[in-house]
């Protein structure tokens, strides 16, 4: 194991040892293979640099108890990496060269993988870009599918300490744009708004519908949900969010596991006060409690600026205890990597 302060790791870059790489070209994907050099070399037409023709993914590997490695639902990052192409008209990378692809890369980075017990995680970044000798706006003719990683701590510093969000008055997507996708673009889009956040001492900002501004669609790096005082788990439902692979685990968590009632449906900013409890959900956020948010002059605080809320903890102990092997998965979450 690499000799890594891991109860103090961030959220950054670290080069570890071993990246995939794979290229497609005249309609095919070459044999993928492990590298230890972290540059791609591009040509200067390529569509990723100046159309933005990429989309990635991120998921994480987790060490159990017993020393092994877990994946969570790579299946599912495959898949939506395969919607994000279709949007983009980009090949897909069969959900099986996903897996497979990550599952080499976490072992081949096994020593970055942090001890059990430590809360820091191995952060998988898939990556797909157009490359290629181009300069017309149209698809490229060639890709390359790459996989690397990076050990990691908290997203959000707090962690599991309620930190505050702000209402951005900015949209990261349109109504019928790309906010589905994961693609680069709406990350681009989220840079400005993220930074006046943090500028005024918000861990991120939290985009509106961009049709009406009138329902909350999800922060910058994660998805929304709240607890009501009737026991439900409501989380916003919308073409131009991100399809949360956390925030979908936690709909089935939260009705089969918890007794809510899971809702995806609109959540109101004027309506916050029917919420005990809020969150930030995904793969790097896993779950950090929304302490408060700031919508203009107004400032709603949820169950606690300091505390998080016993529904909330409940919730991320049964994901993360999901996630780390220690609570029962249900069927196909878990996959081993050996
Ligand atoms: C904009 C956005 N929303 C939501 C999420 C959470 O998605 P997931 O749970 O699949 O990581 C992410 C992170 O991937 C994100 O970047």
């Amino acid at each position: 194991m690499k000799d890594i302060d891991w109860k103090n790791l961030g959220f950054s870059y670290i080069k570890t040892d071993y990246r995939y790489i794979a290229h497609w070209k005249d309609g095919k994907w070459s044999e993928g293979k492990l590298t230890q050099d972290n540059h791609l070399v591009l040509h200067e037409g390529a569509p990723a640099l100046h159309y933005g023709q990429q989309c990635f993914e991120g998921l994480k590997a987790y060490r159990c108890k017993d020393g092994s490695i877990n994946l969570f639902r790579p299946d599912q990052n495959a898949k939506r990496m395969q919607r994000s192409c279709d949007r983009l008209l980009m090949p897909h990378v069969p959900v099986e060269m996903f897996v497979d692809a990550c599952k080499q890369v976490v072992k081949a980075n096994e020593e970055w993988v942090a001890p059990y017990g430590t809360g820091a995680t191995l952060y998988l970044r898939p990556l797909l870009i157009g490359v290629g000798e181009n300069i017309g706006v149209h698809p490229a003719k060639e890709y390359i599918f790459t996989v690397f990683c990076c050990p990691v701590g908290a997203y959000f510093k707090g962690g599991l300490k309620p930190t505050n969000f702000i209402v951005s008055e900015y949209d990261r997507a349109a109504p019928q744009g790309t906010g589905a996708a994961k693609v680069g673009g709406n990350y681009a889009a989220s840079l400005l708004p993220g930074h006046h956040a943090h500028e005024r001492n918000f861990s991120d900002c939290i985009y509106l519908d961009p049709a009406t501004h009138t329902k909350i669609e999800e922060v910058g790096s994660a998805n929304f949900f709240g607890i009501t005082k009737d026991n439900e788990f409501v989380t916003p439902f919308s073409p131009s969010i991100l399809p949360s692979i956390t925030k979908y685990s936690l709909l089935y968590l939260a009705e089969k596991r918890l007794g809510l009632k899971a809702i995806e449906g609109d959540v109101y900013i004027n309506q916050l006060d029917r919420f005990t409890e809020a969150g930030a959900c995904g793969t790097a956020a896993v779950i950090s409690p929304i302490g408060g948010i700031q919508n203009g002059d107004d400032f709603h605080v949820f169950y606690s600026e300091t505390e998080v809320g016993p529904v909330t903890k409940a919730l991320y102990n049964e994901l993360t205890g999901i996630q780390f092997g220690d609570i029962e998965a249900p069927e196909g979450w878990i996959v081993k990597v050996e």
